[in-house]
């Protein structure tokens, strides 16, 4: 089938994989094709945020067959971010074997290799039951939603424009490294009145001290100075990106240029050459402009992306689609 995807929206896939939590165990866990869920309007995901995700994607190869990326990591951030909002963490091997489920029972709509289009896969829990009083839930739910999507932005070839926020997505020792909804609705605010000025997102900056840049949106921040070395921020408010984890190791061993994880002062941009947002989502997308205040910086690779970031960009989604071999035992084909 391999339906085609409509950008990053969502398209009903036949499958979808459930688990319920009750009694201090999980069940079995199924695949069904309803992808409605029925909650007490007293859940605690739904009052208190009490709820986490994670976002992985599988790829079409060359030669037809389904491959995942680094999902042992995403189950492994998954089970931090459970324990943060204090929920009973998904064994990994469990988390790995539904996303694998929910994969294999959707294969027809991953979509046709070519063009860089791909099965988007949200794992996410949630606490329910009849809570009122702020309490972690006795009861949740685990299940996986995918869809086929396109890229997140308009694609690696054109660089887009960024907004610095005023507002912060995460407080200094709060929630910004795990993949927690409340991070996300702190942001929509921010990202909405970027995108209202004709942004394709913001740039929120650490929240001590708002001189630094912290995160994208969606996204980590990532660079590549005039003398050639990758940098991206280093601050416990950030999500540890696993696209920026396999960027920073392919940027040491294969491009054997160095990384710098440190700060990147809003207004000491001068030695940056090409700038990026990397993510599941956003992959890698080149970022032209960051504007901040009245201030607009403009960076050199603005008008088509760097060489650096697209040699990057090549042997990532190339290892990705199967493309190159795998370095590391990142991939599991299907
Ligand atoms: N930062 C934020 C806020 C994100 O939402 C994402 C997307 O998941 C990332 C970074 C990138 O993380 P990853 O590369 O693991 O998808
Ligand atoms: C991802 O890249 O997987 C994300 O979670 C970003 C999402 C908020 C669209």
């Amino acid at each position: 089938m391999n339906t085609k995807p409509k950008g990053f929206s969502y398209v009903k896939t036949n499958f979808n994989y459930i688990s319920y939590y009750k009694d201090g165990k999980w069940d079995e866990g199924t695949l069904r094709e309803d992808d409605k869920i029925t909650i007490s309007g007293l859940s605690t995901s739904l009052h208190y945020g009490q709820e986490c995700f994670e976002g992985l994607k599988a790829y079409r190869r060359k030669d037809g067959k389904v491959q995942l990326f680094r999902v042992e990591d995403n189950a492994k951030r998954f089970q931090m971010s459970c324990e943060h909002m204090v929920m009973p963490a998904i064994p990994i091997d469990v988390f790995i074997d539904a996303v694998k489920k929910v994969v294999k029972a959707n294969e027809s709509f991953v979509p046709a290799y070519g063009n860089k289009d791909t099965l988007y896969i949200r794992p996410f829990m949630i606490g329910i039951g009849d809570n009122l009083g702020l309490k972690p839930a006795s009861e949740y739910i685990f299940s996986i939603i995918v869809s086929p999507v396109g890229p997140y932005f308009s694609g690696p070839v054109k660089p887009v424009d960024m907004l610095v926020s005023e507002y912060d997505r995460a407080a200094p020792n709060g929630t910004g490294h795990v993949k927690v909804g409340g991070n996300y609705a702190a942001s929509l605010y921010a990202r909405l009145s970027a995108k209202k000025s004709g942004y394709a997102d913001c740039i929120f900056l650490d929240p001590r001290t708002h001189t630094k840049i912290e995160e994208v949106g969606v996204a980590n921040f990532i660079g590549i100075t005039k003398d050639g070395k990758y940098i991206t921020p280093k601050s416990p408010s950030i999500l540890d990106s696993i696209t920026n984890r396999s960027l920073k190791w392919l940027a040491i061993n294969e491009l054997k240029i160095d990384v710098i994880e440190g700060d990147i002062y809003i207004d000491q941009l001068n030695d940056i050459a090409e700038a990026g947002a990397c993510g599941t989502a956003a992959v890698i997308t080149p970022i032209g402009s960051i504007t901040n205040g009245n201030v607009k910086h403009v960076f050199p690779a603005s008008e088509v992306i760097g060489e650096t970031i697209k040699k990057l960009y090549d042997l990532m989604t190339g290892i990705q689609f199967g493309d190159i071999e795998d370095p590391n035992h990142w991939v599991t084909i299907l």
